[in-house]
């Protein structure tokens, strides 16, 4: 059983970026983590980071009759994008979208969430703890799939 990681703009500049918002830890570190949980859970685990809209919308396209679920921290583009809004639709699968921080308490516009009402569910404001709860979702989700 495959997950696919989707780690959306400047994710790439965690542990430098905004440490009181973001913590201290690199996005190599936190994909470790999962990757570790994922082998206990009996789960292969891909990671995937872009900069860049289209490549984002084309590695959400690739998991179609590749990947069994995503997690997607589509950082500043979970507030504009309805392309990645609708590439999560077409592929249809489980997927949980991830927030370091909260979201609902930072300034108006991170508001606005175009991924939210696609997804099948989201966690917001537990620092990079909050991708090891998307795990553990996941693995939640997997099972129900195949009960
Ligand atoms: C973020 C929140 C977004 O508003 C922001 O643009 C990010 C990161 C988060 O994980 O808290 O880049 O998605």
């Amino acid at each position: 059983m495959k997950i696919v990681v989707i780690q959306g703009p400047n994710l790439n500049m965690l542990g430098v970026r905004e440490q009181q918002v973001y913590g201290s830890m690199k996005l190599e570190q936190i994909h470790a983590q999962m990757k570790d949980f994922g082998a206990k859970s009996g789960m292969e685990v891909e990671f995937f980071q872009s900069n860049l809209e289209g490549e984002i919308v084309d590695k959400i396209q690739e998991c179609y009759g590749d990947a069994s679920g995503i997690i997607i921290n589509a950082a500043a583009y979970t507030h504009t994008s309805i392309a990645i809004r609708d590439a999560i639709s077409a592929v249809n699968l489980p997927t949980i979208e991830v927030h370091i921080s909260n979201i609902h308490r930072r300034e108006e516009f991170r508001k606005q969430n175009m991924i939210a009402p696609v997804c099948t569910s989201s966690i917001v404001g537990f620092g990079p703890f909050g991708y090891h709860l998307a795990m553990v979702g996941m693995v939640q989700i997997m099972n129900e799939v195949k009960a």
